[in-house]
């Protein structure tokens, strides 16, 4: 029987992801399904801090062994922005596409198009932390392209391709985006269990 595991989002897309590199040894729950409906807090001023706290508040709350994400995109001519904001980049309860909106303003008048996705996964099972990364670099785009994924992906084009994140089948971004790499990781230590 596969064991369940909580993944602490509410977004779609990302259980979608996950659960498509996981498989069928763990059960992926995301919070709507343990009937979290609440945005837990995340107060932290690093990937690494917004993880845990949200794994942490799962975990204290509802009992059972948790993963939460915190990815962030840099850019290089924005001086590392929006980073650890970029979800609410363009303000509070702003879209996905008002944030794409908003960076490509920003980068309207910049030559070097530099940046990088992080993630950091924090698991916490047993009781016990443990902490997985991911990176990808790439360029931002002039325009967005691609229908396909979420947040802005329509203007990253990773390094060695033409094409966005949105323009990419699932399997391939998955193959090398930032959360793809550190669920690689998590999953081969889930494996070890
Ligand atoms: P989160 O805190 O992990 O949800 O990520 C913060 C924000 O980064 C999200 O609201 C998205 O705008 C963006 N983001 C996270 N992962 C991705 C991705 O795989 N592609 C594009 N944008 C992403």
């Amino acid at each position: 029987m596969s064991k369940k595991i909580v993944f602490a989002t509410h977004n779609r897309h990302k259980l979608h992801e996950i659960r498509s590199i996981i498989g069928s040894d763990y059960e992926i729950v995301g919070l709507d399904e343990i009937g979290c409906c609440e945005d837990i807090p995340e107060t932290g001023s690093t990937l690494q801090e917004n993880a845990l706290q949200k794994a942490h508040y799962v975990v204290q709350k509802y009992g059972i062994d948790c993963f939460a994400d915190d990815t962030g995109l840099e850019v290089d001519a924005l001086n590392g922005a929006p980073g650890v904001y970029s979800a609410r980049y363009a303000g509070e309860s702003c879209s996905f596409a008002d944030n794409v909106e908003k960076l490509l303003k920003e980068m309207s008048d910049k030559e070097n198009r530099s940046a990088r996705f992080k993630t950091v996964i924090a698991l916490i099972i047993d009781h016990k932390e443990f902490l997985f990364e991911g990176k990808v670099e790439g360029q931002i785009g002039r325009i967005p392209h691609g229908t396909d994924g979420f947040g802005y992906d329509p203007i990253f084009i990773p390094d060695g391709y033409q094409e966005t994140f949105s323009q990419m089948s699932l399997d391939e971004k998955n193959k090398i985006s930032h959360r793809g790499l550190a669920t690689q990781r998590l999953m081969q230590f889930l494996q070890t269990k």
